[in-house]
């Protein structure tokens, strides 16, 4: 949700500050622009909407300098104009940032009743208004910042350059991530390592109320209270190569495809393939204790979540609570001694489920996390940190992370059930020769990629779109509709498909395409008769099952996507690729930007 770059170089920084938002867009593309320190002056150019205008204008209008910050935007507060665009300025102090000011309405009036005139509807302008007013009143730069750090309430990751200080930049972190780089007599500040992947593999990772001024010799770390601190540097393990499509058409596509490997990759850390039993990283608390298990996530994380809760309760008996990270913040949850609060997430900042996290930390629940970038604000904050290895998720709608996911979870619910005695060991074994047979079968699940790409073609009109699913099929249903209502921008909701008949299937027409998920297996009957129910109001049925399911359901469907035969416990993570595939075809076929559709950002670190 917005990325900030910005460089204190030897060389001019234009291209490398541009080159640095491409790795960032993801986090959002409603505007872009930059800022660099030039002959005494701020040098600012801006650009409503994608990168490519940016760079357009860059070449047009050439903005000198080696000193430099720049910003990709995922609005908030104002419409995504070039007058809302970051960097925001005056002619003292130019300034990006990434997350909310809360309190910027009293902050603002306070400003206007000193004379100060605003010139966006962006809640970021009152940090420069406010740094530009202390500036004009003698300050220095750190002063500056040390006077109104204080004041600000919210989010921010911040980069600002002073006029009158052209070698220097300075950094702010609350809430939102922020990393120094340090490179051969240039330093870096980024939203994360990936952005500066190409510059620098050393990095340090600013705490919650950190400071920062770097300059081409290195960087001086304050924190929150003003004193000089360390952070450590660590080799990020960043590569640019990760973030390049490769002969894809889109990242979401190769993402897709990468399943097989990543999946594999993932499952290397969690079962000890000789001994075919689970295997999880050292464990600091007694798992056995543990009588409850919440798990908070957001969007496809939290359908990785419910999955989970079927197997936590299946295998090893625990209860389990679940809630969207937004939801459980503010209900003010019951959490009792012994809990085990589980948080997944892809970016590890998403702002709604790194907000319940502390809460849960403060509540004495214990801590695990399942993410993806390990260098994350969640997996620093974790008593338990479960890494997938899917390697960086560019495409904004989230697919090999979802896999990934759900194969940890698959492994922790069956280390759980181990540890709590529930699981024989011939059990476990059988549970860890399913989890490895996963990359095999997600491999014949992409095979079907023509057939699905042929019948795309059948959803495209489509104004509205039901997936159905029961147990563990119930969430793959809802991350269905939700890959294609966000990359197709078709409406799309999932059903337990025994709740149909509840209301939904009133909306039943030859206009509302259906798409069952139905795997042969001890729930395929039943969720073959809701099926039936819908087809017997005129419904257009799309049903994904593996061959025996189709030789017996089939007949008569508007389509059949077949999958391999596979055991109930790996359905979830193979019939996650057609409902994968099914919206990334109908997406190309209606035309809308896949990688990047419109509204949204990869890490949404805003509440
Ligand atoms: C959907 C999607 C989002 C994310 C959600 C949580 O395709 O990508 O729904 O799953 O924003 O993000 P993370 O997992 O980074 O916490």
């Amino acid at each position: 949700m917005c990325g900030i770059i910005g460089i204190v170089g030897r060389e001019p920084v234009a291209d490398r500050l541009v080159d640095g938002l491409k790795r960032m867009e993801y986090r959002g593309y409603d505007s872009a622009g930059i800022c660099t320190l030039s002959g005494g002056q701020l040098v600012r150019r801006r650009a409503e909407g994608k990168l490519a205008n940016l760079t357009r204008e860059v070449a047009e209008h050439p903005a000198p300098g080696e000193v430099g910050i720049a910003h990709t935007r995922w609005a908030t507060h104002g419409a995504p104009t070039e007058q809302n665009a970051h960097p925001h300025a005056t002619g003292e102090v130019a300034l990006v940032h990434n997350g909310i000011i809360e309190n910027f309405k009293p902050l603002r009036d306070e400003l206007l009743a000193l004379g100060r005139k605003f010139e966006s509807e962006t809640d970021t302008e009152v940090v420069v208004q406010m740094l530009s007013r202390h500036i004009e009143e003698g300050k220095s730069p750190a002063e500056a910042v040390r006077t109104v750090l204080p004041r600000l309430r919210g989010a921010f990751a911040l980069a600002i350059a002073f006029r009158q200080d052209p070698d220097m930049l300075i950094g702010a972190r609350l809430g939102s991530p922020l990393v120094v780089g340090y490179g051969e007599g240039e330093t870096y500040l980024g939203s994360d390592a990936l952005a500066l992947a190409p510059l620098t593999q050393d990095i340090s990772y600013l705490e919650e109320g950190d400071w920062v001024i770097i300059t081409r010799e290195g960087a001086t770390i304050f924190d929150v209270d003003g004193n000089e601190v360390e952070r450590a540097v660590t080799k990020s393990g960043a590569s640019a190569a990760a973030i390049e499509k490769g002969n894809y058409r889109h990242f979401m596509q190769k993402e897709i495809f990468e399943q097989p490997t990543v999946v594999a990759q993932t499952l290397r850390s969690y079962v000890r393939q000789l001994e075919r039993t689970v295997a999880l990283p050292q464990i600091d608390f007694d798992i056995t204790s543990i009588n409850r298990v919440t798990i908070v996530a957001c969007g496809t994380s939290f359908y990785a979540g419910m999955v989970a809760k079927y197997w936590f309760e299946m295998f090893a008996r625990v209860p389990v609570d679940i809630d969207v990270a937004s939801e459980f913040r503010y209900r003010d949850p019951v959490l009792e001694p012994g809990g085990l609060a589980l948080f997944i997430s892809q970016s590890g900042e998403t702002a709604d489920t790194l907000a319940a996290l502390r809460h849960c930390k403060e509540a004495g629940q214990t801590i695990a996390v399942v993410v993806n970038v390990p260098t994350s604000s969640m997996a620093r904050e974790a008593d338990l940190l479960l890494p997938t290895h899917a390697g960086p998720e560019i495409g904004v709608a989230s697919t090999k992370a979802f896999t990934c996911q759900l194969a940890v979870l698959a492994a922790l619910a069956a280390h759980f059930a181990v540890k709590k005695g529930r699981l024989s060991k011939d059990e476990e074994r059988a549970i860890v020769d399913h989890l490895l047979e996963a990359p095999a079968c997600l491999n014949a699940a992409l095979d079907h990629d023509d057939d699905i790409a042929q019948m795309a073609h059948l959803i495209a009109p489509a104004r509205d779109v039901l997936y159905l699913g029961r147990g563990p099929d119930y969430p793959l249903a809802m991350e269905g509709a939700l890959k294609l209502k966000e990359i197709s921008y078709i409406h799309a909701e999932g059903y337990a498909s025994g709740e149909m008949k509840h209301g939904p299937i009133a909306l039943i027409d030859d206009h509302v395409p259906v798409v069952v998920l139905a795997p042969s297996g001890p729930l395929f009957e039943k969720t073959v008769s809701n099926m039936q129910e819908v087809r017997a109001r005129g419904g257009k049925i799309v049903l994904i099952s593996d061959a025996e399911g189709i030789a017996e359901a089939g007949e008569g469907c508007m389509a059949t996507i077949e999958m391999p035969k596979v055991h109930p416990l790996i359905a979830p993570l193979v019939y996650a690729v057609p409902v994968q595939l099914l919206a990334y075809h109908v997406a190309c076929a209606k035309g809308t930007d896949v990688d990047q559709p419109r509204n949204l950002a990869k890490s949404v670190t805003v509440e």
